[in-house]
């Protein structure tokens, strides 16, 4: 009996020139999963058809949507979670979830080696690996495009030779769930030039978004979007409706020059319309209930989550300890919070919440406020006297110097 192999199969180009490889070149019985984490092209059916017809000898696929929702992608948003305060980390969560159900159905399937299609330079291959190993270190992982070492125009020529249809003209490496859509290569790895207008798909380019403000209202509750426009609505719908209407909008778009776990730099595109809309509003209604130590040492840990998501790091330990915290902290996270959508940019109009410390009598230059401005002098004096103590004995120090010479 031959060795079987599951291969985290999308249907795209590099997963598709992997079945032939692995069955031609390795001679292993190929086992294909396909997830649905909220990809536009999300027809498992015709996926696993495709796979079927490439020789595969059994096709499995699963709607993980609502598990990589709710607890995932509801980690990037407790964690207001970006790298490089930038990317929403849309493709680095959906990969620990990849790999779970990956070696879930390697064991229930006889299977020793899984194989993703990652090539040897990114990140994903970090992420798949550590977390696969991490689950199960008895699964031998390979990485037949990075094994192969063919460059895109060498993979292109594979799949015509083989017979293999080629999506989109293969133009742009193309990774999308629910919370976001990567694309890289072609005209994208200049950096001389901004992203052309055929990168863009969810987002309308700026100049072409709509000229009408939208303002929307989204409900959080413990750090969670649960309503959004007063309608309560389960996480992955609300982001697909948001991804919508904040593309409409122009908001999302992202173009960055990124540090990749490997020491690259790369220019990546991204459109992540409801992502940066729900962190952005996240962020905002933190401001309004959190504590200034609270914010302080949160935005830290959101620094040190958004890092380890990134690299690959999701199964260690300490993320138990960054999950634990940031589950306690947005507790206080409550409340609604009215945002303006224009031509990419989002405009806070307002936000409420019963946990809010925002005191108007206080913070009013107006009258009838009620801070004893009489007090601030001597608060000045004890909280500064550190400082100006520390000031003049510098000072003294740098003069009996001076003279000593
Ligand atoms: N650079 C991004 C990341 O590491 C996206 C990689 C997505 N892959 C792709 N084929 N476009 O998370």
């Amino acid at each position: 009996m031959k060795e079987r192999v599951l291969l985290l199969y999308s249907g795209g180009l590099d997963t598709s020139v992997m079945i032939k490889w692995l069955q031609e070149q390795q001679n292993l019985d190929v086992l294909t999963l396909t997830l649905d984490v909220g990809q536009e092209k999300n027809d498992l059916e015709r996926i696993a058809e495709k796979a079927r017809k490439l020789g595969a000898v059994k096709t499995i696929t699963e709607d993980v949507k609502d598990k990589f929702a709710n607890e995932f992608v509801s980690q990037g948003i407790m964690n207001n979670g970006l790298y490089m305060d930038k990317y929403p980390l849309s493709t680095s969560l959906a990969r620990p979830l990849m790999a779970m159900e990956a070696v879930k159905f390697a064991e229930q399937n006889d299977c020793d080696i899984i194989a993703h299609g990652s090539t040897g330079k990114g990140n994903d291959q970090v992420r798949f690996e550590v977390s696969i190993r991490a689950l199960n270190e008895d699964l031998t992982v390979i990485a037949p495009v990075r094994e192969m070492n063919m460059n895109r125009d060498e993979e292109i020529e594979y799949a015509k030779v083989k017979n293999i249809e080629i999506p989109n003209g293969g133009k742009y490496s193309v990774d999308e769930n629910l919370w976001g859509r990567s694309v890289e290569g072609s005209n994208i790895e200049s950096i001389d030039e901004g992203i052309p207008e055929d990168a863009y798909k969810w987002v309308l380019p700026v100049e072409k978004s709509l000229d009408i403000p939208v303002d929307i209202l989204i409900t959080y509750s413990e750090g969670l979007p649960v309503e959004l426009n007063g309608r309560k609505i389960p996480l992955k719908d609300l982001i697909a409706e948001l991804n919508y209407i904040a593309g409409q909008s122009g908001v999302g778009a992202i173009d960055m020059i990124e540090d990749r776990v490997v020491g690259i730099k790369s220019h990546e595109f991204y459109e992540c319309p409801a992502a940066v809309t729900i962190i952005n509003g996240h962020k905002y209604l933190e401001s309004l209930v959190l504590t200034k130590r609270e914010n302080q040492l949160k935005k830290l840990m959101d620094q040190q989550f958004a890092d380890m998501v990134y690299s690959g790091l999701w199964f260690d330990p300490l993320m138990d300890h960054i999950k634990k915290f940031q589950q306690s902290i947005n507790g206080a996270v409550n409340g609604k919070v009215k945002l303006k959508l224009y031509k990419g940019n989002i405009i806070p109009l307002g936000a409420e919440s019963a946990n809010s410390l925002y005191d108007f009598s206080k913070s009013t230059y107006g009258k009838n406020q009620t801070f004893d401005q009489s007090k601030a002098p001597g608060f000045i004096y004890i909280f500064g006297s550190q400082t100006i103590a520390a000031k003049k004995a510098r000072k003294r120090h740098l003069e009996e110097m001076v003279m000593k010479e």
